[in-house]
This record gives structure tokens, C-alpha cells and sequence, in this order.
């Protein structure tokens, strides 16, 4: 199975993927995750990104895609993955789909995780997560067993350096205006599955898995 988890900044992607993942036994492939990386190790990728991430801007397509084709090639991906935050432009989309035509491994079906402004902006402000370890957490909807502490590996949980209000807010408006467009794109080729992703976490994801397992 081939996915693409889209949606807006703090939807819950990274959440649901997480679930997904370990369902169907498939590589969770987080573009955000994989730049943040770049970004802590300093990486040539990761100082040129910071700059964009920082704004709340995309980091530009010709360095997404390169790193999304090249990991969709390792061994682990044969047998299917899930995108989680690409593609986030139609270019992004076009080069994706033209891999993997090459490939004859179409995606299977664009998870569109849906759900409104306010409810959004409440889960990114209480986000939280193990900079050890990367495991997510919410001040007041997924709490760690000890308050500010990983349940994984102890270490102090800290908030991502993009969840900051301004930044929050940019993201959301680049959402709309780069992002969204790939709704209709996906809509025309008859692969979009819309979920509310207003409810509770475990009811998204028994409602998702349900839907995916008619399709596998
Ligand atoms: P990325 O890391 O992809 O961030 P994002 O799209 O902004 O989304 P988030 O990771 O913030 O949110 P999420 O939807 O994963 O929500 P989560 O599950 O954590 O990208 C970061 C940056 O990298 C971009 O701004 C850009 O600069 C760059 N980048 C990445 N990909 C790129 C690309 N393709 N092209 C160019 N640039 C790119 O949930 C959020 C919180 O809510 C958590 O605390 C969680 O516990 C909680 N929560 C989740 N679900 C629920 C629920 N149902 N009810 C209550 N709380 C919930
Ligand atoms: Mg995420």
C-alpha cells in the first residue's frame, strides 16, 4: 500500500501515521522529521532548510523531491510507504507521480485529514515532544504518564522550534495557498479519502484502518 497523508500543519498527521504504519507494516516517511534531522546535525540540507523552516515557509521543491525519491528507493519502501507532509506543491505531486509511473507503483490512496482552525491551533500551541526520542505528545489531549517528561526515555519534552504563534500562523496560510490546490488534484484522479479529523485520535484511526483495510 502507497499513502499520502494530507493536511494542514498540526491535523494530526504525524499522530495517525504512527498508527498506520504499524498496522499495515509499511515505512512512515515524514519529509518534516527527515528535514529536522538535517537541521540537528547540521547537515548541508539542514542549514539550507532552517532558513525556510524557521519562517514557517516550504523548504524549496527541488530539495524535497530529491530527498523523497531517493528514500522511496531503499529496500524498505518495495512493499509500500506512507507519506507524511509530501507532496505539499503540484510540482512536488508531479514529480512524485512521474517516479512512480516509472516504478508502475502508483499511489494507492491520499488520506485528506480534515479539521477546523480553532481545533488546529489548540493542538499545535500544546504540542509537545521527546527530543531524545521524537514521540509526540499533548499537554492536554495525549499526556505523558509524568508531566513534561517522556514516557520512552525520560529526557524533558520540549516544543517544537516552528510551533511558535507567528510561525503556527504562517504555516497555515502557506497551507492554504501552496497546499490545498493538491485536494482537487488528487479528487481528479479519484484517490482522496476525506476523514473528520475533528474527533479523538483512537476513533480516527479505527475509522481510517477500517476504510484502508476494504481497499488492501
Ligand atoms: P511538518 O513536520 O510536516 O509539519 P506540518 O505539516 O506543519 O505538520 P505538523 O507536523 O506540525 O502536524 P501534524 O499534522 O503532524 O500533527 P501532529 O500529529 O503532530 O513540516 C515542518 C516544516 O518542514 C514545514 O513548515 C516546511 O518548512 C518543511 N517541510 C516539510 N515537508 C515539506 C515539503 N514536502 N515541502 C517543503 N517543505 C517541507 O499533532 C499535533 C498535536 O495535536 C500533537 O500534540 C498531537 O498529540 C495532537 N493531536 C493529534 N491528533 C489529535 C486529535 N485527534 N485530538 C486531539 N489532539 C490531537
Ligand atoms: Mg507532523
Amino acid at each position: 500500500m502507497r499513502l499520502i497523508l494530507l493536511g494542514p500543519p498540526g491535523v494530526g498527521k504525524g499522530t495517525q501515521a504512527e498508527k498506520i504504519c504499524s498496522k499495515f507494516s509499511i515505512p512512515h516517511i515524514s519529509t518534516g522529521e527527515i528535514l529536522r534531522e538535517a537541521v540537528k546535525n547540521k547537515t548541508e540540507v539542514g542549514l539550507q532548510a532552517k532558513v525556510y523552516m524557521d519562517r514557517g515557509e516550504l523548504v524549496p521543491d527541488s530539495v524535497v523531491i530529491q530527498l523523497v525519491k531517493s528514500r522511496i528507493l531503499q529496500p524498505d519502501s518495495s512493499s509500500g510507504f506512507l507519506l507524511d507532509g509530501f507532496p505539499r506543491t503540484v510540482a512536488q505531486a508531479h514529480a512524485l507521480d512521474c517516479q512512480l509511473d516509472t516504478l508502475e507503483k502508483p499511489i494507492t490512496v491520499v488520506i485528506q485529514l480534515d479539521a477546523g482552525e480553532d481545533e488546529i491551533v489548540k493542538r499545535l500551541t500544546g504540542r509537545r515532544m521527546c527530543p531524545e526520542c521524537g514521540k509526540g505528545y499533548h499537554i492536554a489531549f495525549l499526556k505523558p504518564t509524568k508531566d513534561g517528561v517522556c514516557d520512552q526515555c525520560n529526557a524533558d519534552l520540549i516544543q517544537r522550534f516552528d510551533d511558535s504563534e507567528a510561525t503556527v500562523r504562517r504555516r497555515l496560510a502557506v497551507y492554504l495557498e501552496k497546499t490545498h490546490d493538491l485536494i482537487d488534484y488528487y479528487k481528479r484522479q479519484n484517490k482522496l479519502l476525506t476523514i473528520d479529523a475533528g474527533r479523538e485520535i483512537e476513533i480516527i484511526t479505527e475509522d481510517i484502518i477500517k476504510k484502508l483495510s476494504v481497499i488492501s
